[in-house]
C-alpha cells in the first residue's frame, strides 16, 4: 500500500533515531545513534516527581507553561545570558525542543518560503521545513573545524529566505560558535531581515577536550572552539 502521508511528507516517515535503534536491536549492536543517559535518573529526582503527582500537580498545565517555569525561565536567560524577557508574554514552555522548533517553523516560514539550514543537521529541521510547506536551503560547515561559511550563506540568501536555523552548541559535531561568528550571523540577519530560530539544547553540555594523540585519520582536526 502506498503512503497515506501528504506528499511534502513522504521523505520523513520514519527517524533516523529510531531507523538505528531498530537495527541495533536486530544485529545485537552496541546503539550509538541516540543519545540515551548512561545512568538512571537520581532517586531524589524520581521522589520529587512522585510527590509533586499525589500532591496534586497532575492536572492541564496552562498552555504556555507554569507561571513559576516561565518565572526560572526567564531568570535563566537574566542569569545566563544578561536578558531581560517578560515570563508572560514572551517565554512558551514546550514538551521539548522537537515540538518548539516544529511550531516555530510553523509559526514563521509560509508555503515556498526558504529556510537556510548549516549541514550536517539535525534531521527534525528539514522535516520541520517540509511540514511548513518551506524549501531547505543547506550550507555546509567548514572542513575541518566546522566553522560556519559566511560566504556560503550570503550566497544561499535570496528574496525568499525568511530563516536560518541554527543549532548552538553543534550536534553531530560538538563545535561552539565563538562570539565573533554569532556576531557575524546576527549582523548577516539583521542586514537581510532574516528570522533566527537557534537550537540551544546543549547550552549546559560543552566539553572543552584537549586532544594530545591523534589517529592518523584525525590529523589535522581540533578540538574545542
Ligand atoms: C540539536 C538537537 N535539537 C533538538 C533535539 C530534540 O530535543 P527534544 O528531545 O527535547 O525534542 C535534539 C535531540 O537529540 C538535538 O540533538
Amino acid at each position: 500500500m502506498s503512503s497515506p502521508l501528504v506528499s511534502r511528507m513522504q521523505g520523513f516517515a520514519d527517524s533516523i533515531f529510531s531507523e538505528m535503534t531498530q537495527r541495533a536491536l536486530q544485529y545485537e549492536a552496541v546503539n550509538l545513534g541516540q543519545g540515551f543517559p548512561d545512568q538512571d535518573t537520581p532517586a531524589s529526582l524520581k521522589q520529587i516527581a512522585q510527590d509533586q503527582i499525589a500532591g496534586g500537580a497532575n492536572q492541564y498545565a496552562p498552555g504556555i507553561g507554569k507561571p513559576v517555569l516561565r518565572q526560572a525561565i526567564a531568570e535563566h536567560q537574566r542569569r545566563f545570558y544578561g536578558l531581560t524577557v517578560d515570563p508572560d508574554t514572551e517565554v512558551l514552555v514546550t514538551v521539548g525542543a522537537t515540538e518548539a522548533l516544529t511550531a516555530s517553523v510553523l509559526a514563521l516560514v509560509e508555503p515556498g518560503d526558504e529556510v537556510i539550514t548549516f549541514e550536517p543537521f539535525f534531521d527534525i529541521y528539514a522535516s520541520a521545513i517540509a511540514l511548513a510547506g518551506g524549501v531547505q536551503r543547506t550550507v555546509p560547515m567548514l572542513f575541518p573545524d566546522f566553522a560556519l561559511d559566511f560566504d556560503g550563506l550570503e550566497a544561499q540568501i535570496n528574496s525568499r529566505t525568511r530563516a536560518i536555523m541554527l543549532n548552538n552548541p553543534h550536534n553531530p559535531t560538538g563545535r561552539v560558535f565563538s562570539k565573533e561568528e554569532l556576531d557575524q550571523l546576527a549582523a548577516i540577519a539583521s542586514a537581510h531581515d532574516l528570522i533566527v530560530i537557534s537550537d540551544e539544547v546543549y547550552e549546559h553540555l560543552v566539553l572543552t577536550v584537549t586532544l594530545t594523540r591523534r589517529s592518523p585519520r584525525c590529523q589535522g582536526w581540533r578540538s574545542g572552539p
